[in-house]
């Protein structure tokens, strides 16, 4: 009888420590806290908003930076582009024999930088893509920023099917300075 009174609250304490020490703890206690630590909760989503450094960010939220501002730029031109949707249209399948796919396999996506180079130089001539012969005027974007052409060509490979990993706008800064690259 009395072994079996002092052994439930043990039980329940150890239950509790079990369950309280786990992990959630600390992040339960962070949304309870606002009121007192308000100052610095606010600071960093403003800080990640307006000037966001890729350099400080992991490979994952990069990739989660660029597939956002890649989208924006597809379907709005960023700042000063013409929105890519218009011509590759939003399930990135262009308008054939007028406007090449971006989906499918492509062994110039290995590349950022040559990719880059299409975005910031135009590109003209008669290309073949998927058995197909495109001879168009790709726009030169090159008044976009590094980052946003880093961005929509980082969303282009990302999207529709494609995965060929991020581009960070180092490579964009290289396909400024090199010629257009051939096709
Ligand atoms: C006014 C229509 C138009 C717009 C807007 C446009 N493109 Fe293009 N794009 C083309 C055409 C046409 C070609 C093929 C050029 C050729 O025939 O040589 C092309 C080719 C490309 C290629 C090469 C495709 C391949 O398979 O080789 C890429 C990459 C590309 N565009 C990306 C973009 C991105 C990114 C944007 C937005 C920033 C964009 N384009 C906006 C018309 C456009």
């Amino acid at each position: 009888m009395r072994a079996s009174l002092i052994a439930l609250p043990v039980v329940v304490l150890s239950l509790t420590m079990a369950c309280g020490g786990s992990e959630p703890a600390p992040k339960a206690d962070a949304p309870a806290k606002p009121a007192i630590e308000e100052a610095p909760a606010k600071e960093e989503p403003k800080a990640e908003e307006p000037k966001p450094d890729l350099a400080a960010m992991s490979p994952e939220e990069q990739l989660a930076h660029l597939m956002a501002l890649g989208e924006t730029v597809y379907k709005t031109g960023g700042t000063g582009g013409v929105a890519c949707i218009t011509c590759h249209q939003a399930n990135g399948q262009g308008l054939p024999p007028s406007f090449p796919p971006l989906a499918g396999q492509k062994e110039w996506m290995g590349s950022c930088e040559q990719h880059a180079g299409y975005v910031v130089h135009g590109l003209k001539g008669e290309i073949e893509v998927g058995g197909t012969k495109y001879n168009g005027v790709m726009p030169a974007q090159g008044n976009l920023s590094d980052e946003e052409i880093a961005a929509v060509i980082t969303y282009e490979r990302q999207s529709w099917g494609n995965d060929y990993g991020l581009c960070l706008p180092e490579a964009v800064a290289a396909a400024r300075k090199a010629p257009p690259a051939a096709h």
